[in-house]
């Protein structure tokens, strides 16, 4: 008989490149006294942590928020298990691959303050939320509330279904500059009694905006609103408890804030929905298809990748959440506190400064976003985003406040004197 330790041994399976761990956590260890917010200062922590990334020295990715480097140890892992799993797929996929993605399943479950067993492994925030918009049950009549501030193609794909059905959508419009309270309000005057479901986003993709998503989804369960919520910039970037949230399903992709490999993300969803949430895709079992998460789990899903996931959950408790959650809002803070009070500079509205995550927008007066990007990334190597609100800045475990100083004194610059045209 094939002795399993032996068999991965050999196949290459055992050794876990697990490198970058030590020094990380013997600079957590220097650091074990400090609060978050004081180890989110320490420059030479953060040097240590960037060292367990391979980045592409040509350019500063400040678009960190669209899809995130994975670690060295993740992408050796994805490329080991690849390698293995394809030399032996019957044996492999349903053994090694399939225990580490039950041991992801576990760890994200408990990072999320979820149970295992509400916790399905997919793709993707889009393949997540869109099981849940296409799985669950509408009443005829009733109202789908969702914002402006949404994924354009979730709402479009839920507008497509009302379209069919008996339902409609209502798309309410959240003010740029507004208060949480406000905004509790404005949910609170739309969740009508004909209000059946809410689609909201955890952290507005537009401007790194956290919504305060607990006191939303209490109102809705008072009146028996069932919650989606979009966390694809929620988890791992600023402190996401679905269970304190008491949302009804929850989807993230890991492949922004959480270091996973492309093409890995979650879907939460609360023990008492799964029955009745049908999956994308049918199983065979029938039994399958009634109250187990894995049910949501389609043949798309690919088993490889979630050792690497393994890997990147080792990053992340070597580093510890609240350090990482204290980082990326020290340096959003470092960036836009420079730039506030420059003239022409225009900031996204921070009215909960306490709630910064990891990325804002920023504007200069009279010039065209696109053309501030492509002098950005064109004549100083900055790769910032850009949407219909501005300038997209995003920082990452990476990031260093050098690269900020770079980005910092180019926008004032042209805030000053404009983008100087090319010399030919
Ligand atoms: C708010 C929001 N939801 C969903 C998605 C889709 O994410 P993915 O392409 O990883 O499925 C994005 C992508 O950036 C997003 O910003």
């Amino acid at each position: 008989m094939i002795d399993r330790r032996n068999f991965l041994h050999g196949a290459g399976l055992a050794a876990v490149n697990l490198a970058f761990l030590p020094a990380i956590v013997r600079a957590a260890e220097r650091i074990a006294l400090n609060t978050p917010e004081e180890a989110a200062r320490d420059e030479d922590y953060w040097a240590t942590v960037r060292r367990a990334f391979r980045l592409d020295g040509r350019f500063v990715d400040l678009q960190g928020n669209a899809v995130a480097s994975a670690p060295i140890a993740v992408l050796d892992e994805a490329k080991r298990t690849s390698d293995v799993v394809h030399s032996l797929p019957a044996y492999h996929l349903f053994r090694y691959a399939l225990s580490e993605k039950t041991r992801a399943r576990t760890r994200l479950a408990s990072l999320l303050g979820a149970n295992a067993d509400e916790i399905g492994l997919v793709r993707n925030t889009t393949e997540a939320i869109t099981t849940v918009l296409r799985g669950i049950k509408v009443e005829p009549g009733s109202e789908v509330v969702t914002t402006n501030q949404d994924y354009p193609p979730f709402i479009r794909a839920w507008q497509a279904r009302a379209e069919r059905e008996n339902f409609t959508v209502r798309v309410l419009e959240l003010p740029e500059q507004a208060t949480n309270d406000q905004l509790v309000e404005l949910f609170d005057n739309a969740l009508q009694s004909q209000v059946s479901t809410l689609m909201a986003c955890h952290v507005l993709w537009r401007n790194g905006r956290v919504l305060p998503i607990e006191r939303i989804c209490a109102l809705a369960r008072q009146r028996n609103v069932t919650t989606i919520i979009d966390g694809a910039h929620g988890f791992c970037q600023v402190p996401t408890d679905v269970r304190e949230f008491g949302c009804d399903y929850y989807g993230n992709s890991l492949h922004k804030w959480a270091l996973g490999p492309i093409g890995t993300g979650l879907l939460y969803m609360r023990k008492e929905r799964i029955a009745e949430t049908l999956p994308l895709f049918m199983p065979w079992d029938s039994e399958l298809a009634e109250d187990r998460i894995e049910k949501f789990e389609g043949p798309g899903t690919s088993l490889p990748a979630w050792p690497s996931v393994n890997a990147s959950l080792d990053l992340l408790e070597a580093i510890g959440l609240e350090r990482k959650f204290a980082r990326h809002a020290y340096l959003t803070r470092y960036w836009t506190e420079q730039l506030k009070d420059t003239p022409g500079v225009v900031l996204s509205d921070e009215p909960d400064q306490q709630q910064a995550g990891g990325f804002a927008v920023l504007n200069i007066e009279g010039i065209e976003t696109y053309d501030l990007f492509r002098h950005l990334l064109d004549i100083h190597s900055l790769l910032p985003g850009y949407n219909e609100s501005g300038l997209v800045v995003a920082s990452q475990i990476y990031t260093r406040k050098t690269d900020l100083d770079a980005f910092v004194s180019v926008i004032k610059n042209v805030a000053q004197n404009g983008i100087p045209s090319t010399v030919v």
